[in-house]
């Protein structure tokens, strides 16, 4: 359904960058330094326009829009009944879009999403709104997307047809602030260069596509490089079409700025500068990680911080002044002393204001909830108030989970930003604290002395439990709660535009026990995205799950029985892959346990009778997923080659693309982190891993000796899990079956091994 839009319309629409002038009156809570859009008006309006188009189609021509900024700081729009068309006014491009897709949602039924669009036969003419009109107004000034982290596990191989995608969706769904990462490392070259390193220096700094993301926050340094010369310079192509169309629609996309870490050749060059070796990242020795941080006191750090600024805005023909930067994710500062720690944020953000002198830093709090032990209050109070009030901004990444402001009185007066992160390695899995969600984002904004100033999405990855996501979005932009049961029975009118009472019953199962986690914290990990996409072994040990699992299987008979009467269309494609995925990795783990259970047992005949149904079922979720682009693996790997300018890069790409679902390091550092429910991953990594463990659990009740874990790793790394990464199998990009008809047929055959 999406339409191309002619490409000289949107040049047309190109941004006119106006350096805006902050007021620096405000002060005390609930200030951030304004920050605004500089894009003019009809550069919006033109810009929203030809988002309607890309959607809509000729029929695009039924709505009529118009940005008009307003003094006030949220944004709103109205939409009206105009002759027989609609007419939609809001205060930025955005706003406008929002606006749109909310009546798409709620008067056509139509969705727009990471898991399918619908978008069939909108109702003509288009729905007429209450004669008084439809006003909708945000909650909160901002609202955020991106992880640093999601340009690494997602759209690392996106070309511009898939990010015109997002960021229209991104519009559509009223994001104002996403970052926008892509293409620095050309910009950190020149930096760099200037300053002395050489192109080997740099290749042994930059990590590769699939590893940026840590990269750019000194977790690692050159593991899947070098990073060739022709990747630095497509995406630098591809962030100017980024920005340009971001700004148009009037977001403000958050730039990356300087946290410290440096090659390692600044030691050889600057001989007399600070530094400190930061300890080796995660399971990394210090090949790949232990960076180089250079001491935030040393002057040489304002310098290379405002020298980067300052070369961005050049590239980009100025700024949006929210810079983001992350100078201890994940990694503790060489000192607790409070003085350090002030001084260290300090610099950080005099770098950025050195040649702006309007930024504002943005920075994950993640740190402070990974490493409660060292991040104390008298720590985190020196680190956030050592920056101007209201020039530091704080994303609470996991806030349905792990919220640190609570802790942190509201970050001792900075402003922050609720974030739902969720997702953890873009692995799949059902999952959600959907009623947490819908109640603790307005529970914090209306608290006394909140400086609560938007809400976000921080996923690690995308194109999971999108249900999730669309609740999220649509908190940013409203007043008061939902009532679930009411959106819940929408979303399942919306995604299969029908009014099916046994989609609806599957939804209202769904949300109500496994995207319904009311307990604290978060659960683990495994028990998410299931034990088979682990590593198999003897010593897992079954954790308690936060819903009925019964309900798993009330909600896959309803599914079942919606799929005779729901058109065939992508959204129920999507789900008849999803909803069968998941029942399936369900069914994998009651096996598993059993299987072991009859091992301690030493039930041979048992343990092979498990073992078969194991290897049987591995291949039929391999078969479900074969039959969507969305879940095949050959697709990561296509994309990741495409990008390639000759054979060697391309092969560079394919190994990234390998490693980063599966081995996540050269030795299996973070092994099956990433981890996906895909086709051909399933097949050719998954299958072989458990066959040979079940063959090795089967030996050694035969030759009656223990289970050799040493023997069955190191077998299983040097003969499926390493060789899996080099591989250059190509992989089917194109479904060969049904989903629906696979679905049932698996229905059928797995139903009743599901309690
Ligand atoms: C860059 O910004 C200036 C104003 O600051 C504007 O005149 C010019 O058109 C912009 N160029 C591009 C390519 O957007
Ligand atoms: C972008 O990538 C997709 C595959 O992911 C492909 O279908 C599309 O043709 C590509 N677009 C361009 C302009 O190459
Ligand atoms: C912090 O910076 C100031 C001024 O640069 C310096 O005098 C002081 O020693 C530093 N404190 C620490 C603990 O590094
Ligand atoms: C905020 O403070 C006022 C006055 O101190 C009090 O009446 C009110 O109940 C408080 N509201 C909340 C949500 O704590
Ligand atoms: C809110 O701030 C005021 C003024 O700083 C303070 O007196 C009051 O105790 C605060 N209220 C809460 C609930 O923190
Ligand atoms: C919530 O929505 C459901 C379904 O529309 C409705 O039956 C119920 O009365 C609503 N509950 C409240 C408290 O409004
Ligand atoms: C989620 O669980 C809580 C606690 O059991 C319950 O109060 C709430 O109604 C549930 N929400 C939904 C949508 O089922
Ligand atoms: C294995 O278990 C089955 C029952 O599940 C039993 O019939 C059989 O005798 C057992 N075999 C051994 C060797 O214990
Ligand atoms: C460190 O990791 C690299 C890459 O995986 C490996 O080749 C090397 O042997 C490791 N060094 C040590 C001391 O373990
Ligand atoms: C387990 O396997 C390892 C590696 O093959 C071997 O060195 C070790 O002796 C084995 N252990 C036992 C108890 O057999």
């Amino acid at each position: 359904m999406y339409k191309t839009f002619p490409i000289y319309l949107v040049i047309l629409a190109a941004v006119t960058v106006l350096n805006f002038k902050l007021c620096q009156c405000e002060s005390s809570f609930k200030t951030l330094a304004p920050v605004k859009s500089y894009v003019k008006a009809n550069t919006q309006t033109k810009a929203v326009q030809a988002l309607i188009y890309r959607v809509l189609g000729d029929r695009s021509s039924e709505v009529i829009v118009e940005v008009q900024p307003s003094s006030e700081s949220k944004d709103h729009a109205y939409i009206h009944n105009y002759l027989d068309k609609l007419k939609i006014t809001g205060t930025s491009g955005v706003a406008v879009a929002f606006a749109f897709n909310k009546y798409l949602k709620y008067y056509c039924r139509k969705q727009i999403s990471w898991a399918g669009d619908q978008l069939e036969h909108i109702p003509h003419p288009l729905p007429h709104v209450p004669v008084t009109g439809w006003s909708i107004k945000a909650g909160v000034k901002y609202r955020y997307y991106q992880n640093v982290c999601t340009v690494s596990y997602s759209s690392v191989w996106w070309n511009w047809t898939r990010w015109e995608r997002e960021i229209d969706w991104m519009a559509l769904n009223g994001i104002n602030l996403p970052l926008a990462f892509t293409g620095q490392e050309a910009i950190w070259q020149r930096v760099y260069k200037q300053l002395g390193c050489t192109d080997k220096d740099l290749d042994e700094h930059f990590a590769g596509p699939a590893f940026l993301a840590w990269g750019r926050m000194g977790n690692i340094h050159g593991f899947g490089g070098p990073l060739p010369q022709s990747w630095k310079e497509s995406q630098l192509a591809l962030q100017h079409k980024i920005l340009e169309r971001m700004r148009s629609l009037g977001m403000i996309p958050v730039l990356p700025g300087f946290a410290g870490h440096v090659p390692a050749a600044i030691t050889r060059l600057y001989p007399d500068a600070e530094v400190s070796k930061l300890s080796s990242w995660s399971h990394f020795n210090c090949t790949y990680s232990c960076t180089i941080l250079l001491e935030p006191h040393d002057p040489l750090f304002r310098q290379i911080g405002s020298m980067f600024i300052e070369e961005q805005m050049k590239e980009y023909n100025g700024t949006n002044h929210i810079y983001n930067a992350d100078t201890f994710n994940e990694m503790i500062p060489r000192s607790s002393d409070v003085g350090y720690l002030a001084n260290a944020s300090n610099a950080v953000y005099e770098a950025m204001a050195k040649t702006d002198p309007d930024a504002i830093w943005l920075m994950q709090g993640w740190l402070f909830h990974s490493a409660p032990y060292f991040w104390k209050s008298p720590q985190i109070k020196a680190l956030v108030t050592a920056v101007p009030q209201g020039r530091m901004l704080i994303l609470d990444l996991f806030s349905e989970a792990f919220p640190q402001y609570p802790r942190t009185y509201d970050y001792y007066g900075q402003p922050f930003i609720w974030c739902m992160l969720h997702d953890f390695g873009g692995n799949l899995g059902f999952y959600g604290k959907i009623e947490i969600v819908n109640q603790s984002p307005y529970a914090t904004l209306h608290a006394n002395n909140s400086t609560m100033v938007g809400t976000g999405i921080t996923p690690e990855g995308i194109n999971q439990n999108y249900i999730m996501y669309d609740l999220m979005l649509e908190v940013g932009y409203s007043v008061q709660p939902e009532n679930l049961t009411f959106w819940l029975v929408e979303y399942a009118m919306r995604r299969y535009n029908a009014d099916n009472v046994d989609a609806i019953k599957t939804w209202l199962t769904l949300g109500s026990s496994i995207y319904n986690d009311t307990s604290i914290g978060f659960p683990a990990k495994s028990l998410i995205r299931g034990s088979l996409v682990k590593r198999p072994s003897l010593t897992t040990t079954e954790l308690p799950y936060w819903y009925q699992r019964s309900s798993l299987r009330s909600a896959w008979d309803s599914f079942a029985t919606a799929l005779d009467n729901l058109e065939d269309i992508e959204t129920v494609r999507y789900d008849s892959v999803d909803i069968t995925r998941q029942m399936l990795q369900a069914i994998h783990r009651s096996i598993y346990y059993n299987m072991v259970q009859e091992y301690k047992q030493k039930n041979l005949s048992n343990v092979e009778q498990m073992g078969s149904y194991m290897l049987d079922l591995l291949k039929d979720f391999d078969r479900i997923l074969s039959t969507d682009k969305h879940f095949m693996m050959g697709c990561w790997i296509a994309d990741a080659r495409a990008l390639g300018t000759n054979d060697n890069e391309k092969d560079l790409y394919e190994y990234n693309a390998r490693n980063q679902v599966t081995l996540w390091g050269p030795d299996g550092e973070i092994m099956d982190y990433a981890d996906k429910h895909w086709a051909s991953l399933t097949l050719n990594y998954y299958w072989p891993r458990w066959a040979m463990f079940i063959y090795h659990l089967e030996q050694a009740l035969v030759y009656d000796v223990a289970f050799n874990s040493t023997a069955y790793n190191s077998n299983v790394f040097r003969n499926i899990e390493e060789p899996f990464t080099k591989d250059k199998t190509v992989f089917p990009t194109v479904p060969k079956e049904h989903p629906i008809t696979v679905a049932k047929e698996i229905y059928l055959k797995w139903k009743d091994m599901l309690q």
